[in-house]
């Protein structure tokens, strides 16, 4: 449990407690309603959390991804103040929430994604995140040496305490169909083929974490999860930092409607996390985290 990692979307507004129809259980929450979820989590026994921003702020440059007083930015804030080291906090740091595009870096006329143009976008994202409190930044997008260039961008800010969990082998997977719906992220044009990896490549898989690790990378993931068991070993024997494995919306949808239909037991929930731990995940991020807490409090007092 002290290894899972629950991923928290918050969108603007207020007093929303919105449902993700394909992900039952899971919710979006406007800044003043968050807290309920974290205490939630908390009485359960998680912690850890990822945050995602959801919001209809979208400009061609994604500037409302690292205003000082952005959604998300203001959400780190709050949180850090009421619950401090009682929680870590990760943040996304990505684009496609941002762009009008919904591609996860800056386009160009013709539609292609520029990497070098993305990276200080990046960097002042994680800098601001950074700066409101965050413990830990996530970089998803997957553009090519953006984890150095965010370790620099906070050292140089006085933020060398901050660690970079890298997203290093991140599929163009079909399993992230719900998180778009939820997080209002779908790419307007287009796949995100250009800057995810092909999921038929495994050496690709190392090269990429190799070169996050020695950007300084201070954990890799592997995403999606249970798809790619072998790749999460791989890189747990090749690579001597935390490896993280992201158990995306799709793979959450498949178990939580076969088990809300009665397809499928619920202990296939726990099987799919010993899978994941057992290839060498030692974090998991997983939208299961709360409601598993929650099973094995109620199953410990029944004892
Ligand atoms: C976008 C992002 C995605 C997820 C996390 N960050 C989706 C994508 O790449 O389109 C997927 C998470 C999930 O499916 O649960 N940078
Ligand atoms: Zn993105």
């Amino acid at each position: 449990m002290d290894e899972w990692i629950y991923p928290i979307f918050v969108t603007e507004g207020e007093k929303k407690k919105e449902v993700i129809p394909s992900m039952p259980g899971i919710h979006r929450f406007s800044k003043d309603r968050i807290a309920e979820e974290i205490e939630e989590c908390l009485e359960a026994g998680i912690h850890k959390f990822m945050l995602f921003g959801v919001t209809d702020q979208k400009s061609e440059n994604a500037w409302d991804a690292y205003r000082e007083d952005g959604l998300v930015q203001e959400t780190i804030r709050m949180l850090k103040n009421k619950y401090d080291s009682q929680i870590l906090l990760a943040t996304d740091v990505c684009l496609c929430e941002y762009t009008e595009s919904g591609h996860c870096g800056i386009v160009d006329e013709k539609g292609t994604v520029l990497n070098d143009e993305t990276l200080p976008v990046l960097q002042k994202i994680a800098v601001s995140h950074a700066r409101a409190g965050a413990d830990i930044v996530a970089p998803s997008d997957m553009m090519d040496g953006r984890v150095g260039a965010i370790r620099d961008a906070l050292d140089e800010n006085g933020f060398s305490d901050v660690s970079i969990l890298s997203y290093s082998v991140k599929y163009a997977s079909n399993l992230y169909g719900p998180f778009r719906e939820a997080a209002n992220s779908s790419p307007s044009f287009g796949d995100r083929k250009s800057y995810q990896m092909d999921y038929r490549n495994r050496s690709e898989a190392v090269v990429e974490a190799q070169a996050d690790v020695e950007e300084g990378a201070d954990m890799l993931m592997v995403k999606p999860a249970g798809m790619y068991l072998d790749i999460i070993r791989e890189l747990k024997d090749r690579f001597h930092i935390p490896i993280a494995a992201y158990q995306v919306s799709g793979e959450y949808a498949m178990l939580a409607n076969g088990i809300k239909q009665g397809l499928v037991s619920e202990a296939v929930v726990e099987e799919s996390l010993l899978a994941i731990r057992r290839a060498g995940a030692s974090v998991i991020v997983t939208y299961f985290a709360k409601q598993l807490a929650q099973k094995y409090k109620e199953e410990f007092h029944a004892i």
